[in-house]
């Protein structure tokens, strides 16, 4: 039943990583995990080992109205995957028009999705604003913000602190509570990283649920499609992708969640 959601303003800056090997961590904590990818660059196949070749997915076949049961792939990391399909522009211009018109399109297989109590579903989405992001937010457990430890991103703070990003006014008080923060590619050795981290750590407080090392082991993990914790399991990474996971975990609510139920009732 529930909905973690990778979501930032900014693009690059590692949502599809963390999307894909947190899914992979609370897996192996014991949860059923379903990953679901609603950026139209398909990329988080590739972290579960799906052939290129493979690129049919949910959202280019939502204007169809399939059943998302028929089009899940099941990955070896035991990770239920809806990737989200490869379309050319006019495609995704046209799925962007028909949730623009119709919010019900992905919002009523959301709820069908999330209706399963038994199962954690981890979304990705495109950087910045979309429809998808708009329909999927309002349902979300968490919505876990990825930040670098740079200037753009301690730039973006006050943003993310308000929730301004996901909306404006009521919007963005609604899910002050249900923001959390990750810090990613963090380098210990480099003082501008360091600066950086201490800076979000600061204004982020309780709400940041931890750093990722910067690790090429995390960029080799992609170019084998192997998951970190699989091709790297006593990695710094792979240690601070556990330690985020079992703070999700805690953080997750532990019956029906509320939310999901109030607005899936809407
Ligand atoms: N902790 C890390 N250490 C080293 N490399 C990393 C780390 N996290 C991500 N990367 C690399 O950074 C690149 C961008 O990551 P990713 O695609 O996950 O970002 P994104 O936020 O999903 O991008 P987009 O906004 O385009 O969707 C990838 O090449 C990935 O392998
Ligand atoms: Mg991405």
């Amino acid at each position: 039943m529930p909905l973690l959601c990778f979501a930032s303003p900014k693009g690059g800056v590692g949502k599809t990583t963390l999307a894909a090997n947190i899914a992979d961590a609370l897996r192996r904590q014991g949860r059923r995990v379903l990953v679901m990818d609603f950026d139209p660059q398909n990329t988080l196949r590739l972290h579960f080992g799906v052939p290129l070749t493979d690129t049919g997915g949910f959202m280019v076949e939502l204007p169809k109205r399939p059943d998302w049961r028929d089009l899940v792939r099941q990955t070896a990391s035991g990770v239920m995957l809806l990737p989200h399909g490869s379309g050319d522009i006019r495609g995704t211009l046209g799925l962007a028009h028909a949730l623009e018109r119709d919010p019900e399109l992905l919002a009523a297989p959301m709820r069908s999705i999330l209706g399963d109590p038994n199962l954690l579903v981890v979304a990705d989405t495109p950087p910045g604003a979309s429809h998808a992001l708009n329909i999927i937010a309002p349902m979300a457990s968490l919505v876990c913000t990825v930040l670098l430890p740079d200037a753009t991103s301690a730039a973006l703070i006050p943003d993310i602190e308000s929730g301004r990003f996901l909306g404006a006014g009521t919007m963005a008080t609604l899910f002050a509570g249900r923001l959390r923060v990750v810090l990613n590619a963090v380098d210990p050795n480099a003082r501008l990283s360091r600066a950086a981290a201490e800076t979000v750590a600061r204004h982020i407080g309780p709400r940041l649920l931890g750093a990722v090392a910067r690790d090429e082991l995390v960029a080799e993990a992609l170019a084998a499609q192997r998951l970190v914790l699989d091709l790297a399991p006593t990695s710094q990474a792979a240690e601070d992708l556990r330690e985020i996971a079992r703070g999700i975990e805690a953080a997750l609510p532990s019956g029906p969640d509320p939310f999901s139920a109030g607005w899936g009732a809407r």
